[in-house]
């Protein structure tokens, strides 16, 4: 709960400051999808394309931060929700420091994903759909959790047994059953310089 006797400090170091010396616009580049959908994979290889331009960047992936920040949440509705909160959170907090942030999760519901999108400024805010379809996700089941989820080894697995309620106006829809990761990422490039993220 927020005490009403903490009151925001604005420092002299802002945004504004961070990002010029960074020549980039900030804003948080939200992968969703599927597991197995292949987020982690794309949010790498951008990250990678990025810093080869000289950008500044942090990736946050679903699996690591589940090690540290939200170890201590499952895969309940009520877990998942608190770990888009705490994401979201930390990818402002990333954002204000001027970086360009790439986060990876199958952040499954609507609600939650727009929650993030109203905390940040408009146009911060990227989503991008990588719309791997159900049955490619399980034929590839890197993890073999599918199979588990499948036999009931694992309860409340996404497509299976939970949710999934895909973005109804994204930023960006990543046809990734008929793109190489090489044509998500240029097709992610051309987005960001387009929009003014990046220059040319
Ligand atoms: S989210 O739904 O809260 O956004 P997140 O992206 O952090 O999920 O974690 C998903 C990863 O956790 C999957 O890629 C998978 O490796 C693993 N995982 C373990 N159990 C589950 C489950 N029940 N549903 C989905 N993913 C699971």
């Amino acid at each position: 709960m927020k005490d009403e006797n903490v009151i925001w400090h604005q420092h002299t170091v802002d945004q504004n400051i961070r990002a010029k010396q960074k020549s980039q616009k900030p804003c948080v580049i939200w992968f969703t999808g599927l597991s197995g959908s292949g987020k982690s994979t794309i949010a790498g290889a951008l990250e990678n394309a990025l810093v080869a331009r000289n950008q500044h960047t942090y990736l946050l992936d679903g699996d690591n931060v589940r090690h540290g920040l939200c170890g201590d949440l499952g895969f309940s509705d009520d877990d998942r929700k608190e770990n888009i909160r705490r994401i979201g959170e930390t990818a402002k907090l990333m954002s204000d420091a001027g970086l360009i942030v790439l986060s990876a999760f199958i952040s499954p519901f609507t609600q939650e994903r727009d929650s993030v999108r109203k905390m940040l400024a408009a146009g911060e805010f990227i989503e991008v759909h990588v719309a791997t379809s159900l049955s490619v996700c399980e034929s590839r089941d890197p993890k073999g959790l599918y199979k588990k989820a499948r036999t009931g080894e694992i309860a409340n697995f996404t497509g299976i047994s939970s949710d999934y309620q895909p973005p109804i106006s994204p930023e960006l829809t990543l046809q990734t059953d008929e793109l190489s990761i090489e044509q998500s990422v240029a097709q992610l490039i051309n987005y960001l310089t387009q929009s003014g993220y990046i220059n040319e």
